[in-house]
């Protein structure tokens, strides 16, 4: 089976472009699962975030899939097409990647 991921990218102050892969996958595997592959096959430059890959605490890679907020790494692919964007009301810092810390926790200058 495959899906295809259809991936909005950019930096801050750039427009920002899709890109879409065909990735391929079993039942049960997860968004971050595919991202991954993306990197390690396709294309090692895809900015995401991650820590824990499937424990669902680090929270770091929340995501905006089918315009629904999510956790790559507990959403379930789906055969089909799937839309991923970096969250929309955080500060972009490339791809899917965004500013997530609270101010306060952010080390100063950053
Ligand atoms: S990778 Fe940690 S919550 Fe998703």
């Amino acid at each position: 089976m495959n899906v295809t991921l259809v991936v909005c990218r950019g930096t801050p102050g750039d427009a920002p472009r899709e890109e879409r892969w065909t990735v391929p996958f079993e039942p049960g595997q997860s968004v971050l699962d595919a991202l991954r592959w993306i990197r390690s096959h396709r294309d090692a430059t895809l900015a995401i975030r991650y820590s824990c890959t499937n424990a669902n605490t680090c929270k770091e890679c929340m995501v905006r899939i089918d315009g629904k907020t999510a956790y790559a790494c507990t959403a379930r692919l789906h055969e089909g097409t799937m839309r991923i964007e970096p969250l929309p009301n955080k500060r972009l810092v490339r791809d899917l990647v965004t500013e997530i810390a609270p101010p306060n926790e952010r080390l100063s200058g950053v």
